[in-house]
C-alpha cells in the first residue's frame, strides 16, 4: 500500500492557501494541522480558510500545537521566514518544503547551508525549496531543457508580472519594492538577500551543468508612476516605483552566461500610468531563452481570455500545487540534507479529489 504522509501547512497567504488545497485534494497526504498568524484565522476549520468543506483540522496560531502532532513534513510558506524555525522544524524529525529560500544555498549562503544540513542530519530528515520562480522557471525547467543542448552560451528566464491583483503587501513592497521611493528600494535591507535568492538558481544551473560561476553581476532599472496606482495592496503613489526591471548574471567558468531577469510591474501593458515605457513582451507569463548551437524559446503562459486575476492566482497556485507534490519525495529521498532539484526525482502532480473548488 502507497504511504501516506501526515502534514501541516505553517501559514495561509497566498502561497500557503494554494498549498493547503493541494494538500487536502492529494491521495498521499493528510492534512494534520494548520499554523496561521492572524487572530482571524486562529481556531477556524482548514476548509474555511480556503473557502472549502470543513476537514476536521483547526487552524492555530501555537508552534508547540503543531510540534506536538509529529507531522512528517511541514509546508513552510511565511512571509517573513526564519531559519532558526525552519531548523527547528528539522532538527525535531519533520522534514520541511518550502517556497521560501533556501533553493540552492552551498554558494551564496554557506553558513545557512551548513546549519540546515546539520538541522537535517540531526533529525534524519530533508529540506527542500520549490516554488514558480525561483523553484521552477529559475532552474528546474532551465535545466530539463538543456539536457537538449551541447555548447550553451547563454540561458536566461524572464518573468512578467502585472502584479497588481497579488495581494501579499510583503513580497510586493518588501520583497519587490514596488511603492518605495528610488532611495528607499536602494537602500532596501532586503537588497543583498534578492541577489542571493536569484544567485541561488543561478549556481543549481551552473552546478547542474557540471560547472560553477566564477563572476555575479546585479542591475536593475525602474520606472516611476505618473499618477497613484489602484492595486490589491493598496495605493502604489506617484514617484513611486511602479516597474522594477531585475537581471542578476551569472558567468561560469567556460563564458556561458546565466540570467534572470524580472520585469514587476503594476500597469497594463500600456503603460499609461508610467512616466515612461518599456518593451515588456506580455503582461504575465515567463521565457526561458536558450543560445547555443541549439537555440530555444520556450515560454509559459497562460490561455487567452483569463483575467489579470485568474492570471496572477493561477501563476500563484503553481508556486502552492509545487510544494505538495514534491512532499513524497522528499519524505522518501535517502541521506538527510538539503534535497535541490538536482538530487530529487523527477516531480509531477497528483490526481485526487476534486472536493476542494477550482
Ligand atoms: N518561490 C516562489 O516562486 C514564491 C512565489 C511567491 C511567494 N513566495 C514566498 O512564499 C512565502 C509566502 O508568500 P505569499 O504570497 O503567500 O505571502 P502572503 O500572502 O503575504 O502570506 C504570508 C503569510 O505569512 C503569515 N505571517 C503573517 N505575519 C507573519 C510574521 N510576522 N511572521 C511570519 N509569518 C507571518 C501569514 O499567515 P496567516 O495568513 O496564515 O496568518 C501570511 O498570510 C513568502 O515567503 C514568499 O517570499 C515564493
Amino acid at each position: 500500500m502507497t504511504k501516506k504522509y501526515r502534514v501541516v501547512q505553517w501559514a495561509t497567504g497566498v502561497v500557503g492557501s494554494a498549498s493547503l488545497k493541494g494538500i487536502i485534494r492529494h491521495p498521499q497526504l493528510e492534512l494534520i494541522g494548520v499554523k496561521v498568524y492572524s487572530d482571524a484565522k486562529d481556531g477556524l476549520d482548514a476548509g474555511e480558510i480556503i473557502g472549502a468543506d470543513k476537514t476536521g483540522i483547526t487552524a492555530t496560531q501555537d508552534i508547540d500545537e503543531i510540534m506536538a502532532l509529529e507531522p512528517d513534513c511541514v509546508i513552510y510558506c511565511p512571509l517573513p521566514w526564519h531559519l532558526g524555525e525552519m531548523c527547528r522544524l528539522l532538527e525535531a524529525g519533520i522534514h520541511v518544503v518550502t517556497p521560501c529560500p533556501y533553493w540552492f544555498p552551498f554558494v551564496q549562503n554557506p553558513s545557512t547551508a551548513k546549519a540546515l544540513e546539520a538541522a537535517c542530519k540531526q533529525g534524519g530528515v530533508n529540506m527542500h525549496a520549490s516554488g514558480c520562480n525561483p523553484g521552477g522557471i529559475a532552474e528546474r525547467f532551465p535545466l530539463t531543457f538543456t539536457g537538449w543542448c551541447n555548447r550553451i552560451d547563454r540561458i536566461t528566464m524572464t518573468e512578467c508580472g502585472d502584479c497588481r491583483t497579488y495581494s501579499s503587501e510583503g513580497v510586493m513592497r518588501d520583497l519587490m519594492n514596488l511603492g518605495k521611493t528610488p532611495e528607499e528600494a536602494a537602500n532596501s535591507r532586503l537588497k543583498e538577500m534578492l541577489a542571493k535568492s536569484w544567485n541561488e538558481p543561478i549556481d543549481m544551473i551552473a552546478a547542474g551543468l557540471g560547472s560553477e560561476v566564477i563572476s555575479y553581476e546585479a542591475k536593475h532599472d525602474f520606472i516611476l508612476a505618473n499618477q497613484p496606482i489602484e492595486t490589491a495592496i493598496g495605493t502604489i503613489e506617484k514617484d513611486t516605483i511602479a516597474l522594477n526591471h531585475y537581471r542578476h548574471i551569472g558567468t561560469t567558468r567556460e563564458g556561458t552566461e546565466i540570467v534572470q531577469e524580472q520585469i514587476w510591474y503594476v500597469d497594463d501593458i500600456e503603460q499609461t500610468r508610467l512616466q515612461s515605457k518599456m518593451d515588456i513582451p506580455r503582461s504575465s507569463g515567463w521565457r526561458i531563452k536558450i543560445e547555443g548551437d541549439v537555440n530555444l524559446i520556450v515560454d509559459v503562459d497562460f490561455p487567452e481570455g483569463l483575467s489579470q486575476d485568474e492570471r496572477v492566482a493561477q501563476g500563484l497556485s503553481t508556486t502552492g500545487f509545487h510544494l505538495v507534490n514534491a512532499v513524497p519525495l522528499v519524505c522518501e529521498a535517502a541521506d538527510p540534507g538539503i534535497k535541490t532539484y538536482l538530487d530529487l526525482p523527477m516531480i509531477t502532480g497528483r490526481m485526487g479529489t476534486h472536493a476542494t473548488p477550482r
